[in-house]
């Protein structure tokens, strides 16, 4: 059966809105990497909480790194500036938007962006428990930021463009709402060139983090075509046979209109736990 868009956005907003109440509830949860609910020891070390060091996590409520569901840490690559606008893309429980108010300090303001209710409550209540007043959470989508053209510093995001249903909106998006000069630091799943579609989807659910990912030279290729400059696209850990976490990495110089729409995404059905 062919999943439409829309049916594998709902797939992925009903399978994260479970994370997030059930670290609401106090037990386990699952996110990306778990192709069945929830992930082995494996997926524990390769996403989530692990990959933030002890000083990162001490500055966290318990909540906020429970319900961490990355595959990598952005903050630690996004180099933050005081007083500059950050947005996180598919914030979650708030990990990364916490940790970025916390570097670009009071006069900064760190937006969260999440489609999924349940998130933005845990996302606002563990903001509440860490003390933080500049973060601010935004009910949508990537595809279409609501946010204003040319008014972020710092686009940052965690294991979210490969669940997204449309990555050229999402870069288009991205390239939008940061100003000239404006930098990415993403941390994503991201495969090696040499496999097909099919082949990624063989690896793993679309919702598990897995199926959508683009390929390396995708991911160059989107962002180059949307405007940005010094683009590179680093593996760091290998989660399933080539596919790795990756950190992305550009900055914001050229006109993405004058450019045109990078066509890149996988068709995938949504697979699920
Ligand atoms: C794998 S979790 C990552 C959460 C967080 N970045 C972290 O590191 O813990 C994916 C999150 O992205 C959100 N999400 C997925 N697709 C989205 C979309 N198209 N627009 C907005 N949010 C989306 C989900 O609701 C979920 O909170």
């Amino acid at each position: 059966m062919t999943t439409t868009a829309d049916e594998l956005r709902e797939e992925v907003r009903r399978r994260y809105a479970e994370s997030a109440r059930a670290v609401t509830a106090g037990s386990g949860e699952c996110g990306c990497g778990s192709g069945s609910c929830c992930g082995d020891e494996t997926e524990a070390r390769n996403f989530g909480e692990a990959l933030y060091d002890a000083k990162q996590r001490g500055e966290l409520p318990e909540a906020a790194t429970l319900a961490s569901l990355g595959c990598g840490n952005p903050t630690a690559v996004a180099e933050l500036r005081d007083g500059e606008t950050v947005l996180d893309l598919g914030s979650g429980g708030g990990i990364d938007v916490i940790l970025s108010a916390k570097r670009v300090g009071p006069s900064g303001i760190a937006y969260g962006l999440d489609m999924t209710d349940d998130m933005l409550a845990l996302a606002r209540q563990n903001a509440r428990d860490a003390g933080v007043t500049n973060t601010h959470f935004l009910k949508g989508v990537i595809e279409e930021i609501p946010l204003p053209a040319d008014s972020v510093d710092v686009v940052i995001s965690n294991c979210v463009i490969n669940l997204s249903v449309d990555k050229a909106a999402v870069l288009t998006e991205v390239a939008r709402v940061l100003k000239p000069g404006g930098r990415i630091g993403i941390s994503d799943i991201v495969s090696e060139d040499r496999l097909s579609y099919e082949e990624r989807a063989e690896r793993g659910s679309y919702v598990g983090c897995i199926a959508g990912a683009l390929s390396k030279g995708e991911y160059e290729a989107g962002l180059e075509a949307t405007g940005f400059e010094d683009i590179s696209v680093e593996f760091t850990h290998e989660v399933a046979d080539g596919m790795h976490g990756a950190i992305v990495k550009a900055v914001k110089t050229g006109d993405p209109a004058s450019r045109g729409l990078p066509v890149i995404q996988p068709a995938v059905s949504a697979g699920c736990c």
